[in-house]
């Protein structure tokens, strides 16, 4: 048995031959299964997919490279949990394209930000982080708040990512343009239509320029629902009937 295996050991390339097929059985018993096992994400109450304003803020997110400071998933460790909230579920990134879990903590986490600050705070923080917290090594955003929303892609973004599985209806796609501003305003005609359409939407002018709808408004919508969607009174108590 030992002089067989001499003939790998004395043949580099057969030796790295030998390692791949060994390292594709071990990865693949881990991680095939996951494909098949109906609860790799479970199901959870609450979720829907990003409202078109929110889905453009989280455009501006990853366009400005926000996540190479900033993760999106708090781990179940204690630390973390008592800093920033329960641990991120996976299914509350089952909808994101390109997910942001990130992989450096310049600066907090922010995947439970949502709700924590006023919209004020936001802007304020994104105009001139070091007028908020002196220290920071945040960059201003400030320039946000003159770019105005550019809605002739938000549709197509929104079948683009049906395609990849979020289960935006027709309805929604087609009344995509009219809801990214829809939401910025209380008394928009179809108000009514857009709450049934996004359940649990916040819908108010974010960047507190009533008459500019900007890349700040969608920014800070999309960063105040950060976390939200998730009940975790209900989540906890469902969690504890299945332990049962
Ligand atoms: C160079 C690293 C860096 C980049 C890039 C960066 N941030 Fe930050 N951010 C920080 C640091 C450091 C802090 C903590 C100090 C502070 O509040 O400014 C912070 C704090 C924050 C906070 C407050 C979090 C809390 O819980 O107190 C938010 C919200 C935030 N950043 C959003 C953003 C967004 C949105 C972007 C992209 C447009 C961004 N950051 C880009 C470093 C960064």
């Amino acid at each position: 048995m030992l002089e067989k295996h001499q003939v790998l050991e004395k043949n580099s390339i057969l030796l790295t031959i030998g390692i791949l097929i060994v390292v594709a059985i071990g990865g693949l018993v881990e991680i095939a299964p996951l494909f098949y096992i109906e609860n790799t994400i479970e199901k959870v109450k609450g979720m829907r997919p990003y409202t078109p304003l929110e889905q453009f803020g989280r455009n501006v997110y990853t366009r400005e490279g926000c996540y190479l400071c900033h993760s999106q998933m708090i781990r179940p460790l204690r630390d973390e949990v008592e800093r920033y909230g329960h641990y991120s579920l996976a299914a509350e990134s089952m909808y994101d394209h390109p997910f942001q879990w990130g992989s450096k903590r310049t600066g907090p986490d922010l995947a439970r930000v949502g709700g924590k600050y006023s919209d004020e705070w936001h802007r304020e923080h994104m105009k001139n982080p070091q007028g908020i917290v002196p220290e920071s090594v945040m960059p201003t955003y400030a320039f946000l708040s003159d770019n105005m929303l550019d809605d002739k892609l938000v549709a197509d973004h929104l079948k683009a990512l049906r395609i990849v599985g979020v289960p935006y209806t027709d309805e929604q796609i087609a009344a995509a343009k009219s809801d990214l501003v829809t939401q910025l305003d209380e008394f928009a005609d179809d108000y009514d239509g857009f709450v049934a359409r996004y359940p649990n939407a916040a819908v108010r002018d974010f960047d507190g320029d009533p008459e500019h709808a900007t890349e700040m408004d969608a920014l800070i919508a999309y960063l105040q629902m950060l976390g939200t969607l998730v009940d975790f009174d209900q989540y906890e108590a469902l969690a504890d009937e299945n332990l049962r």
